[in-house]
Parts: structure tokens; sequence; C-alpha cells
């Protein structure tokens, strides 16, 4: 629906399937070529292969879900015009896991519904649907996702090691012809058995946390689906890009759209028929307060007259600001509240940056994610007015 900001709102939600509406995932390709360069000659051999295992690692929010379902689309797809009986099955252990049979007959509803049977174990479920697969030459590629939720939390349950060992069920090529795992890192390894381990095999391919211009990539077309024109503006689009790929956010695209939408909402909220950085701000403090008042209590008094200083030199409508102009600001806060001259700025402004309490892009671009800009200065002034109360005793 179109209301105010939103040209379809929907389009910004994390379970929006992206892959079925793209026809490609951008800074994604480079990984979608590596799946095509291991799994690709299988549709040479029409899908007469034996089964080929593949982990999928990288963080949350990396794109693992929407570039595996776009790559299972892909695959599917050209193995129809290739007249191959081949189709791609996705499992999220999340959702559709839990103990063992229980899986099997999620997995079997979604090749055969006919096969799957209240009385069979699993066992029995894995080998009617491997003779099913071989006697009518139909072919499964699986992806399986959230494998690093799963093995952690139902250890004993060998999911893993039936996956890779469905060719021992029989000596002919099985019918799955690979399976995809899923996680955010290598860590579930722990869990595995040995025998688990070197079935899975060790060949993985990385999905690196998302930079901030591929975010801003990214984002731009999410934003061009999402909003009206001119809503949201680059200026924005970059300070939401930087902040996702921040250290603590580490390049998290679900943060980013979460940003987007619960910015636009707000923008709609006030009548605004733009996303200003200072929307976006006021939602970071809600959906993260990562500026708490322990935070600033914790400063040094320099640090905390810097950090207003910052504060001063930001306004609503720009994300940035220059360190000339935090400087000047420092200096006219000395004054104003008659402190000694603070000589080492830069120090206390790495201070800040290693606290996570303000970004630096450069020199010229220093901001603050953490809290609205309005809100951080009464704050600060009631701390600063603290402070000098403090300096003024302790002097005088
Ligand atoms: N390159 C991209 N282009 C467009 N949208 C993307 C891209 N990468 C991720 N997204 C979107 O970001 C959201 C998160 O991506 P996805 O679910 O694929 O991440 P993930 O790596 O599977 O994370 P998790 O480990 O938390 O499951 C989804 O809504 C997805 O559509
Ligand atoms: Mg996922």
């Amino acid at each position: 629906m179109s209301t105010g900001v939103f040209k379809n709102q929907e389009s910004l939600s994390p379970d929006f399937p992206i892959e079925r509406h793209w026809d490609e995932i951008p800074h994604r390709t480079n990984q979608i070529n590596m799946l095509w360069n291991f799994y690709g000659d299988i549709l040479e051999k029409k899908g007469e292969s034996f089964l080929r295992r593949l982990q999928i690692i990288g963080p949350s929010g990396s794109g693992k879900t929407c570039t595996l379902k776009f790559f299972g689309n892909e695959f599917e797809a050209k193995a129809k015009a290739r007249e191959i009986d081949l189709n791609h099955v996705y499992m999220n252990l999340k959702f559709e896991g839990g103990r063992r049979v229980i899986f099997y007959r999620n997995l079997v509803r979604k090749i055969e519904p006919r096969l799957v049977s209240a009385s069979f174990s699993a066992e029995e479920l894995l080998r009617s649907l491997i003779s099913y697969l071989q006697e009518e030459r139909r072919y499964i590629i699986l992806t399986i996702d959230e494998i690093d939720y799963f093995v952690r939390r139902f250890k004993k349950e060998g999911i893993v090691y039936d996956l890779t060992r469905l060719n021992e069920l029989s000596n002919q090529p099985c019918g799955v012809v690979g399976v995809t795992f899923l996680a955010r890192g290598k860590e579930y390894h722990d869990f595995l058995d040995p025998a688990e381990l070197s079935s899975l095999g060790r060949t993985f391919v990385e999905f690196k946390p998302y930079s901030s211009s591929q975010v801003f990539d990214i984002l731009e077309g999410r934003v061009a689906e999402a909003f009206h024109r001119g809503v949201c503006s680059d200026e924005t689009l970059r300070f939401i890009a930087d902040i996702t790929a921040s250290r603590k956010i580490n390049g998290d695209l679900r943060y980013a759209l979460d940003l987007l939408l619960y910015s636009g909402v707000l923008a709609d909220n006030q009548g605004s028929n733009r996303i200003l950085p200072d929307h976006v701000r006021r939602v970071l403090s809600q959906i993260s307060p990562s500026l708490t008042t322990e935070d600033v209590v914790g400063l040094s008094d320099e640090g905390k007259i810097v950090l207003l200083a910052v504060v001063r030199s930001l306004s609503g409508t720009h994300p940035y600001t220059s360190l000339r102009e935090i400087r000047e600001n420092v200096g006219v806060l000395c004054e104003e509240f008659r402190l000694k001259p603070i000589n080492n700025i830069d120090e206390s402004l790495q201070d800040l940056w290693d606290r996570q309490i303000i970004d630096v892009r450069s020199l010229l671009e220093i901001g603050i994610s953490g809290a609205p800009i309005e809100d951080l200065d009464r704050f600060l002034d009631g701390l600063i007015e603290r402070l000098e109360a403090r300096i003024e005793y302790g002097t005088g």
C-alpha cells in the first residue's frame, strides 16, 4: 500500500523474498560464481552425480539465506531448461528441525508428501526417499540453514552424519546431488563428532560482512522499491550504511533494513516527507541504546567536554561534522564553562571512538550514532553543569 513516504513498506521486511524480485544479489556475485563452479557440472551430467557437500560461513545479515535461495532458484531453472527433473529444497533447522524424525518428515513432505507415514522411523523415511528419487529419476539440491544453531541445540540427533553420507545408502548416485550447510561461524564443528566432521568436509564459501559502500549500494535498490522518490537522500543512506558497517553491527543488512523501515515510519508519523539523519538517530536510540548514561559517566572530564563539542557541532539535518568545527566548539565550551583549554582533543576523540560513542570516517566526517542529538545535548548539558560545579568547587 502506498502511504506518505512509503511506496511499498513491505519490501523492507526481513522476510521479503528479494531473491524472487531481483535478477541478481548485489555484492554476492563472487559467491554465486563459486557455487556454480562447485555444483555447475552436475547439470552436464544430467544429475547423475554423487552427493557433494559445501558449507557457507558468514555473520548474521551477510546475505547467506537470500543468496542460497537465489542460487537454488537459478539452479532449478537451468535444470528444467535441460529437462532434468531437479528441485531446490530449502530447510531452516530453526523452524523445521527438532528431533531427527520430525526433520525428515518435514523434508520428505516437501519432496513427495505421499512418502510420509507417521509410523516410519527416521531411517525408513530416508531410505524410502532415496529409493523414490532413484526410481523416478528425480534430483534434489538441498540447502540446510542454521546448522550451527541446530547442532548446538540438538547435539545427538546426527543430521549432519545422515545428510553427508546419503551416498552410502546405495552404490548408485542417490538423487540428492548436493547439500549446502549455512552457519554464522565454524564454531559448530566443535559439537560434531570426528566422523561427522570428516564427512562434512572442509570446503566452504565465505560471506564477509558487507562494507559501508556495499551496504549503500544494496540499500539504494531497496530504497527505490520502498519509498517514493526523494524521500531518502544519499546523505541519510550513507549515514545508515556507515552505522551498519560499524564494528558493533558488523554489516548486518537486516539491521540496516530495520533502521530504514523505522526511520521511515517515524518520518511519516511526524508528517515529514523526507527521512532525516535525526530520524535515524532517534530510531537508533530506541532499537539499540548504545549510548547509555554509564557510557558518558565513565568518560574523563575532558572526554565529556569533547563529546559535548561534537554534539554541538552536529545539527539535526547533517550526520557528520569536521574536526575543525569540534576544535572550535571545544574552545567555546572551555570559555563558556571557564575551564582550562584542552590540548589533546585528538586523544579524547580516539577514546570516544574506541568506546564506540562516536563514528570517525575521516577528519571531515565525525558523527554520533548512539542517540538523538537533542536528547544528548540536554543530557550532556546537565553533566557539564555538574562538572563545572565540581571544578569550581575544587579550585575555589
Ligand atoms: N546483497 C543483498 N541484496 C539485497 N538484499 C540483501 C542482500 N544481502 C542481504 N539482504 C537482505 O538482508 C536481510 C538479511 O539477509 P539474509 O537473511 O540472507 O542474511 P543471513 O546471512 O542469512 O543472516 P542470518 O545468519 O542472521 O540468518 C534479508 O532481508 C535479505 O533480503
Ligand atoms: Mg539466514
